[in-house]
Parts: structure tokens; C-alpha cells; sequence
């Protein structure tokens, strides 16, 4: 498998999994295997591969980002003596991979942790780079960042993908290229929804290590990662979109501010966007609801609300906006008039 190292932290990628699945250093260790119901028959299979090892099956997608889930997976480690140098294995999607990235963060101080992410999101995206988090009055309010030891990526598990789970994640894929790959992006304006899975995967996930390695705990230009998720997090929020077809909107918003400030063909960002077959507006979602949402970030930060523009395609930067521009970007999405 090809292996990409941040730190101490590796990326296998390839076909299958490594053997034995997590580097153990002690001989007796314990582990507790985190996933989802879509992605437990998947982490059936890898337990058998763990000696000792349990289960613990949480609520599907962000119901399972909540204070309350995570306090029942402590007390379940609580049960089995779950100690210092035992491991957290996380196996599903981004939900899972943020919930047990931050219990491995957490429980005794800090564990280790090994990622297997089972959507695409997760795999180009969620898994690497280890930001973890929970949802509170918003998204991703408590958290932590906490490298996993090891990210097990199986092109085999994402080639077995439903459509709707691969739409999803190759937004954010996308949004990889449009950030830091101009190459990916023409190779999705001429494949479309052709384009490798496997070469998606490996272009995008070697964006997000440049970038991550380069500032870690996101002191600036990490930043950038959040293309399209100022608007469309608050899309997710606001109207109940899952993660990936909202960021593929906010990322449609995101263009319009770009195509005002600096000339950015937003027209053809929407184009291509629609033609891989993800959303580029929503109907029905409050523009109310979205720009309390906005303003709750604004809060959070000094100057004012902060989006990624692009002034074109591999060149973004972290601009303040004012709310004649958010109102620019809600109307690019059908969310104002
Ligand atoms: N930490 C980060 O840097 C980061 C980055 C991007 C997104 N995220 C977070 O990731 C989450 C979204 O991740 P996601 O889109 O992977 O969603 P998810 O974890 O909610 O999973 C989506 C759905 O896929 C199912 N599923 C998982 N694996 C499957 C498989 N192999 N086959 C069939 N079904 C399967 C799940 O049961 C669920 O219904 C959001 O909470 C978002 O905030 C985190």
C-alpha cells in the first residue's frame, strides 16, 4: 500500500488492509471498534482481525456527533477498563471518524487511534488530518485535534460505494482540486462522473497533507480547506443537507463572492459542479435560519466572517466578507432572491 506520513501519523492506501491492521507496539493491547450501521458489517469483518476487541455501534451520520453519544462510548470504555494504551479504531464515515478521533482524544488523556474511513467523504477528507469533532449549538463546536497513528484508505470498500454516498464525497474531492490540484479539476471537467475513484482519492488526499502539514492546528492556511463551508455549513444545519451536497452549495456560493471580488468564472464553477451531478442551489431552507448561522461564526471570530475565495482555480484565499457579499453568495443558491 502506498504510505503518506504527517508526523508520526501514516496513510496507507491501497487495495485491502494492511496485516495486522494496527501497528501494535505492546503485545497485549485492547481495542474498541467505533462504526455506524452503514459501515458495520465492514467493521465486523476487521474485529475478527483484532484479538481482543469490542463493538460499538453509534447513531447514523451526525446523530451521532453529540456530547451525549460520546459520553455513552466513555462509559462503555469505563466497563471494559479501557486503558492508556489501548486503541480507538474508528470504521465509517466522517461522523464516526470525528466522534472517534475525539474519544481517542480524550479518554485517559489521549489514546491512540486508527481511522478506517468507509465513505468517500471520509476517506479524501474526514480521516486526514486530525481535526476531530462534535456537534453543539453547531457544527464541530467541541473538538479536538489529535492525529490518528494510522488512516487505512481500501479502494476496494469505496469502489462498493451506493451513488448517492460517492456524490457525496466527490464534492469534497472537488473541492480539493478547485483549492490546491488545477490538474483534478480539469480531470473532472473532462471525465465527470467517469473519473477514478482511485485517482480522486490519491490527488485529493495528497492536497490535504500539503496543506495540513503546513499548519497543523490551523493558525492560517489550513484555513483554506474550508471552501464552501461557511455558507454551507449553515446549509447543512439550516436545511438538513447532508455534509457533501451542502458543501458542493456553499461551494456554488462561495464562487459568486470569488466571481465579485476577483473575476472568478463562477458560471463555469456551477456548471461543472451540476454536471457531476450535485446540487448547485436548495429550496425551501430560511435565509433567516442561514444567517443566524453566519453570524454565530462571525462571533467566534475577531475581524468578521471569513470565507475561502478563490481568485482562481488553486489560488484561494481567506477573505473577510461584508453581508452584501453573503447576501451575493445566498441569492447565487436560490436561499434570497
Ligand atoms: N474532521 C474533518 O476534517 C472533517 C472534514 C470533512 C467532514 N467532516 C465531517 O464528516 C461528516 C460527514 O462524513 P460522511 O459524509 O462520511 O458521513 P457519515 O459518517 O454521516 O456517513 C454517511 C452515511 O454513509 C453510511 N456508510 C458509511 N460507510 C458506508 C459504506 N461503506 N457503505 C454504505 N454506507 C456506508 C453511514 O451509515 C451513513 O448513513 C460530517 O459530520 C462532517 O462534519 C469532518
Amino acid at each position: 500500500m502506498e504510505r503518506i506520513l504527517i508526523g508520526d501519523s501514516e496513510i496507507l492506501i491501497g487495495h485491502g488492509r494492511p496485516e495486522p491492521l494496527l501497528p501494535w507496539r505492546e503485545s497485549r493491547r485492547m481495542a474498541v471498534v467505533i462504526t455506524q450501521p452503514g459501515a458495520a458489517a465492514i467493521a465486523r469483518d476487521l474485529a475478527r482481525q483484532i484479538p481482543d476487541s469490542e463493538i460499538v455501534t453509534l447513531p447514523d451520520r451526525d446523530e451521532a456527533k453529540t456530547v451525549s453519544v460520546a459520553e455513552g462510548v466513555y462509559h462503555q470504555l469505563a466497563d471494559i477498563g479501557f486503558g492508556r494504551h489501548d486503541t480507538v479504531v474508528g470504521v465509517g464515515g466522517g461522523a464516526v471518524t470525528d466522534l472517534a478521533g475525539f474519544v481517542a482524544a480524550t479518554w485517559v488523556r489521549g489514546v491512540e487511534s486508527v481511522l478506517v474511513p468507509t465513505t468517500l467523504l471520509g476517506a479524501v477528507d474526514a480521516a486526514i488530518g486530525g481535526k476531530t469533532g462534535l456537534n453543539l449549538a453547531g457544527k464541530n463546536l467541541v473538538g479536538a485535534f489529535h492525529l490518528p497513528t494510522r488512516v487505512v484508505i481500501d479502494h476496494d470498500v469505496l469502489a462498493a460505494l451506493p451513488d448517492q454516498l460517492r456524490l457525496e464525497g466527490t464534492a469534497e474531492a472537488l473541492k480539493a482540486g478547485l483549492i490546491g490540484d488545477p490538474e483534478l479539476v480539469d480531470l473532472f471537467a473532462k471525465d465527470g462522473r467517469r473519473l477514478s475513484l482511485e485517482v480522486m482519492v490519491t490527488r485529493a488526499v495528497a492536497v490535504k497533507v500539503g496543506i495540513v502539514k503546513a499548519d497543523l492546528r490551523e493558525d492560517g492556511r489550513r484555513a483554506i480547506l474550508n471552501f464552501g463551508h461557511t455558507i454551507g455549513h449553515a446549509i447543512e444545519v439550516g436545511g438538513g443537507l447532508p455534509h457533501g451536497l451542502a458543501v458542493a452549495v456553499g461551494m456554488v456560493a462561495a464562487g459568486s463572492v470569488s466571481a465579485a471580488r476577483y473575476g472568478f468564472p463562477d458560471r463555469w464553477l456551477s456548471e461543472l459542479i451540476s454536471s457531476l451531478g450535485l446540487p448547485v442551489a436548495v429550496a425551501g431552507v430560511s435565509p433567516e435560519i442561514v444567517l443566524a448561522l453566519i453570524a454565530r461564526d462571525k462571533k467566534r471570530t475577531a475581524a468578521g466572517v471569513r470565507m475561502v475565495l478563490l481568485r482562481e482555480v488553486g489560488d484561494p484565499v481567506i477573505d473577510v466578507v461584508n453581508e452584501r457579499e453573503i447576501e451575493v453568495g445566498l441569492s447565487a443558491v436560490g436561499i434570497r432572491d
